[in-house]
């Protein structure tokens, strides 16, 4: 477990000054309606597919002094316990479609999950970097419809998580140093041996094309919420990592709704602020120093150049906050701790419920975003303890003890 004792235990926050309510320009092209759409016809056909639920928490709205908090909860993901299910699948089953496509052939998820076209299929290896969640839906994917598939992992990444990916059937290759180190090793391979490359971001340099699947994918979330809710909310609380989760949410949110958009808060840890970084300055660096905090999934140094032109629209505010902040907040949700069901969520899953905690009494952050005792507040719950021995260190008991 990743610890820090020399953070700033309170919230950082910047609004965007290129904040607009229409998505324009660049921001449009890798979000087309048509495509998130597609996305959204595609998974929701999926065997065992169930939207996620949007779980009301008074008592903890009450804490946090706004009218509401409503909890979008992804543990339930396909039974893969995070909302990455969506992207890396859906990318993979694209993909596969393409080289089918490229020799004629019009084939859909039904043929590939019956197992047609296995000869050609079996032949593809896809290939991903990640702290667990996105290689685990990608190696899922590949398992669904029929391909090869290696997954690297970094040196920090626990052996729960790589246990979880190489339970779908992928060939694991574990790297020294950080996420970027095991970035730049897949896709060194990649190209050394043919293999498709399905990553969430084109941080390293490459196309924006991948990327954009595996958000086209997440849109589903905005779709399932705008069914779920009686009323606009006021704020959406997502957290980040590389950035394409946010851009996926706020993006579609800004393509589909015709009234009352909400005001995009994206949440980072302190120590892995490049989206925070990417609005405030406008320009975009990776962030230097130590990035592993304990919301593992939001270590990343580099925002995705992908989500960018949509992140720099779309989101209205990002705020940084200590790790300190999920942790205790994994152990209040867990506890019910506010008088609300209890619920399992994870070191990164918490962190928008951790953010909005944080903003209970500071009144001049609140003022900057927005925030009274009014506020219909989503907090994305991104997942539930995909690293259960995290959870259960951190909460005194095991996951399977809290029914949700
Ligand atoms: C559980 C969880 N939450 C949030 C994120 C952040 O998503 P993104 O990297 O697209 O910003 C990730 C990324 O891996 C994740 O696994």
């Amino acid at each position: 477990m990743n610890l820090r004792h020399n953070e700033p235990s309170s919230v950082c926050h910047t609004g965007n000054p290129n904040y607009q309510r229409f998505l324009t320009g660049d921001a449009l092209l890798g979000l087309q309606p048509e495509d998130t759409q597609a996305a959204t016809a595609e998974i929701s056909s999926w065997p065992g597919y169930a939207p996620t639920p949007l779980v009301s928490l008074p008592g903890l709205a009450k804490h946090a002094d706004v009218a509401a908090v409503l909890y979008k909860d992804e543990a339930h993901r396909f039974g893969l316990g995070s909302f990455k299910a969506l992207g890396g699948a859906y990318a993979v089953l694209s993909l596969l479609k393409l080289v089918l496509a490229k020799q004629g052939i019009e084939a859909s998820a039904t043929d590939l999950l019956n197992g047609g076209y296995s000869a050609i299929t079996s032949k593809q290896t896809m290939v991903c970097a990640t702290d667990g969640n996105h290689g685990k839906s990608v190696a899922w994917g590949a398992q669904m419809f029929g391909c090869a598939c290696r997954i690297y992992i970094h040196e920090h990444v626990s052996k729960d998580r790589e246990a979880a990916i190489a339970a779908y059937g992928a060939t694991m290759v574990r790297v020294p140093g950080n996420y970027d180190d095991s970035i730049n090793a897949c896709a060194r391979d990649a190209t050394d041996n043919g293999w498709t490359l399905v990553a969430d971001t084109n941080a390293g340099g490459g196309s924006a094309f991948v990327p954009q699947l595996v958000m086209h994918g997440y849109s589903i979330i905005v779709q399932e919420m705008l069914d779920q809710l009686s009323s606009s909310p006021t704020h959406v609380f997502i957290p980040a990592g590389v950035g394409g989760l946010a851009a996926a949410v706020a993006g579609y949110w800004a393509i589909t709704a015709t009234q009352d958009v909400p005001r995009m808060v994206v949440v980072e840890p302190h120590v892995a602020n490049c989206v925070f970084a990417a609005i405030r300055d406008g320009e975009v660096k990776p962030v230097a120093g130590d990035l592993n905090s304990f919301m593992a999934c939001l270590s990343a140094g580099q925002v995705s150049p992908a989500a960018l032109p949509v992140l720099r629209q779309a989101v209205s505010d990002v705020v940084t906050i200590p790790d300190q902040a999920a942790i205790s907040t994994m152990k209040a949700m867990a506890n019910g701790q506010y008088g609300d069901p209890p619920l399992v969520s994870g070191e990164s899953g918490c962190a928008s419920v951790a953010a909005i905690l944080q903003l209970a009494n500071q009144s001049e952050l609140r003022k900057a975003l927005g925030i009274d005792a009014n506020s219909r507040i989503i907090a994305i719950g991104s997942e539930g303890a995909t690293a259960p021995e995290v959870w259960a260190e951190v909460v005194g008991r095991l996951p399977e003890t809290v029914n949700s």
